[in-house]
């Protein structure tokens, strides 16, 4: 199992934060912000982690984190060349992930507890993928997973009409036919390959599991996200919460 972060994009609602630098370097708590999704994978065991980001950003980075050395991991750094969506950004995975499965995290989604358990249930399923699911106050700013008894039966990126509260956040678990998956997608409106149509070519496939993920979550994309994801770093003093408190 290997671990990817996808840290490019514009932070164009963070300006003028995001003037100079990138979105995911900014400090959240006591820490820049890529350093919690970063702990989230060494506290599921992975240690091969894979940085995307874009070509003015990745100096920055590669100065901040280094080889992985400071972490008891292993970094390796690719650059998406422009903006054109999550999906499109893991595909520059393929080689890196060589064969493995993997838990692709956004590098503003903020989480206080460690998705040990959740990578654990995935890795005894043979095929296909998981999603995590939380519950939130303004469905229209995420993927929205539609539920059944069981499943989910559709996902909707940033629906006028939510079907449900439940937000699909950005921690994702593959097994390696995502890369295929993604070649096979057509763009959408906005001109990326969304990281939903992924997910919905696993739901037609049978093949998508999902949990509700415990804890304090948010992205960090947005001024009020923003302040929220200091909030819960700062609460816990950075720290992933492992065991069941
Ligand atoms: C992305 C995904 C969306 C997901 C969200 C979680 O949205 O497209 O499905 O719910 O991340 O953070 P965006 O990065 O456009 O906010």
């Amino acid at each position: 199992m290997k671990g990817i972060i996808l840290a490019g994009g514009k932070g164009t609602r963070l300006y003028p934060l995001t003037k100079i630098t990138n979105k995911h370097i900014l400090p959240v708590g006591k820490e820049p912000m890529i350093f919690n999704p970063i702990k989230q994978l060494i506290s599921v065991g992975i240690k091969d982690i894979l940085i995307v980001t874009s070509r003015e950003h990745m100096g920055a980075l590669v100065n901040l984190l280094g080889s992985g050395r400071e972490f008891g991991c292993s970094f390796t750094f690719k650059v998406q060349d422009e903006p054109k969506g999550i999906a499109d950004a893991l595909l520059l995975g393929e080689n890196f992930a060589g064969g493995d499965s993997i838990v692709v995290i956004l590098g503003d989604n903020i989480a206080s507890h460690s998705i040990k358990p959740y990578v654990e249930k995935f890795e005894n399923q043979d095929i296909g993928a998981k999603v995590l699911l939380k519950e939130v106050n303004e469905p229209h700013l995420f993927g929205i997973a539609a539920l059944d008894e069981t499943k989910i039966v559709k996902i909707q990126e940033k629906p006028d009409k939510p079907e449900s509260n439940y937000a699909v956040i950005g921690i994702y678990m593959y097994d390696n036919n995502v890369f295929d998956i993604i070649r096979k997608i057509d763009y959408s409106l906005r001109g990326e390959l969304e990281i939903t149509s992924v997910n919905n070519e696993y739901i037609k496939r049978n093949q998508l599991t999902y949990d509700i993920l415990r804890g304090y979550w948010t992205d960090a994309g947005t001024f009020e996200t923003y302040k929220l994801a200091n909030e819960i770093l700062f609460n816990i003093d950075n720290k992933i919460i492992s065991g069941d408190e």
